[in-house]
């Protein structure tokens, strides 16, 4: 019952105190364990529903509706070998440059809107990271 009623209890706080509210929250139930509660986590969310998980799946498993139509399937994010084996920045880095620029498949896009928006593509790690299944949920 912890887990819930922090949830609610972060939102009532969220709305009550709108910016500080924010950082109050982060350091339980966070994006992506929790709902987003700041514009910033709001788009990470948006983008890895609408445009990363159409490849690589809503759980990272590299089984998104169009990875059959790939040359290169997406490999499978909830890997915990695989999860050690990458640093943060270069996760960015083929966010944000696309898999040609760093020696992946160019089927990975590029995602230079996200350039304007700077916490957006380390977002898009942390929840990259927590699709880890090693991980405690
Ligand atoms: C059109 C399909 C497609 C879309 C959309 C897409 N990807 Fe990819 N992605 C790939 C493919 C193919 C690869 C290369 C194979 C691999 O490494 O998984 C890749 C690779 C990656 C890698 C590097 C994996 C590694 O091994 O280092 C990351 C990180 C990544 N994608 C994240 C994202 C994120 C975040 C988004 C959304 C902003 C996204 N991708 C959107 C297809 C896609």
């Amino acid at each position: 019952m912890g887990r819930a009623m922090r949830g609610g209890t972060c939102v009532i706080v969220a709305t009550l105190l709108l910016a500080g509210a924010s950082v109050a929250c982060h350091h339980e139930n966070a994006w992506p364990e929790g709902s987003p509660q700041t514009e910033d986590e709001q788009l990470a969310q948006d983008t890895w529903r609408n445009r990363c998980s159409e490849c690589h799946g809503k759980f990272g498993e590299g089984n998104g509706p169009t990875a059959h139509t790939l040359k290169a399937k997406p490999r499978n994010f909830t890997d915990p070998e695989w999860q050690k084996s990458e640093k943060d920045e270069e996760l960015e880095a083929v966010i944000l440059l696309g898999g040609a620029a760093m020696g992946y498949s160019a089927e990975m896009p590029p995602n230079p809107d996200l350039n304007k928006h700077p916490n957006v593509a380390p977002l898009l790690v942390k929840k990259i990271r927590s699709l880890d299944r090693s991980r405690p949920r």
